[in-house]
């Protein structure tokens, strides 16, 4: 690997499982120091302890990211262990199966969009102080092709990824002069464990994505390349955007 995030410290939610576990893997092959977050302590365990195998720095915490004070213990465990950040990943996400909105209950909706949405309000305030202390750094949130279509999600998942696409673009315009770049990557389809039971639930709603340019749906570790980049230097004139991977589904 080229190091292109050597001397990072990441902030990564939702890390123990799919594009989170493989941006936490990504970045410390570049070279980051990840702070494995997830509401599963096991799961972001494992993937703090699979980085260290492999040479790298995790630490791990287990924490919600809607609880405040959970985000604060968890946000010390990586201060106590590297003394700062220079980057966020805010992409702990859960998916609503394409509910429509009067089979949305409360519960459902409350999850989805405290989970997707309400959260990039505490933990962002967690953190980006620590980044803008350090000098700097980058955001990158995860929202999706839901960011700009209705259809992908529900009314509960289309609206909480409408909505974290228009955080990361004030995040960007209103932080930039404190160095901190922020941008969304915006992901179609992608073989994770939000997606997985869906498919396999209803194998025919795979059949979609035969007929998409890249003929497949993506994969974790497609997702985790564009966050090395978003993340890096090599996107330093990328401000406020909403980077599609999709292989080509919005075109379709
Ligand atoms: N998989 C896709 O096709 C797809 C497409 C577009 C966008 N996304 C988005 O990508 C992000 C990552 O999803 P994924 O596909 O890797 O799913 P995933 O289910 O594999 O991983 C999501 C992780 O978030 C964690 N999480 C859930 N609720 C949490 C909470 N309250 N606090 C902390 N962590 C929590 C889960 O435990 C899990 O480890 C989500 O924001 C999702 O909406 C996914």
């Amino acid at each position: 690997m080229s190091g292109k995030l050597e001397g990072r410290v990441a902030f990564v939610t939702g890390a123990g499982s799919g594009m989170g576990q493989a941006i936490s893997y990504r970045f410390a092959d570049e070279g980051a120091k990840v702070v494995a977050v997830d509401v599963n302590p096991e799961t972001a365990a494992a993937t703090a302890a699979t980085i260290v195998e492999r040479g790298g720095e995790a630490v791990s915490a287990g924490a919600d990211v809607r609880d405040k004070e959970q985000v604060a213990a968890a946000v010390k465990v990586g201060l106590d262990a590297f003394g700062g950040y220079s980057t966020l990943i805010l992409n702990a996400g859960i998916f609503d199966n394409q509910t429509p909105l009067l089979e949305c209950d409360d519960d459902l909706w409350e999850r989805v969009i405290g989970i997707n949405l309400l959260s990039a309000y505490i933990v962002t305030k967690a953190v980006l102080p620590h980044i803008i202390e350090g000098g700097g750094g980058t955001v990158v949130t995860t929202a999706s092709v839901a960011s700009f279509l209705a259809g992908s999600g529900g009314a509960a998942y289309t609206t909480s990824k409408h909505g974290i696409l228009g955080f990361t673009k004030q995040l960007a315009l209103d932080y930039a002069s404190k160095n901190v770049r922020a941008n969304a990557i915006c992901p179609g389809a992608v073989d994770t464990g939000l997606t997985r039971p869906f498919w396999e639930a209803d194998p025919s709603s795979l059949e979609l994505f035969s007929a998409v340019p890249a003929r497949r749906v993506g994969d974790a570790d497609d997702i985790a390349r564009l966050a090395v980049f978003l993340a890096s230097d090599d996107s330093s004139f990328i401000y406020g955007h909403g980077v599609v991977i999709d292989g080509g589904f919005m075109l379709t």
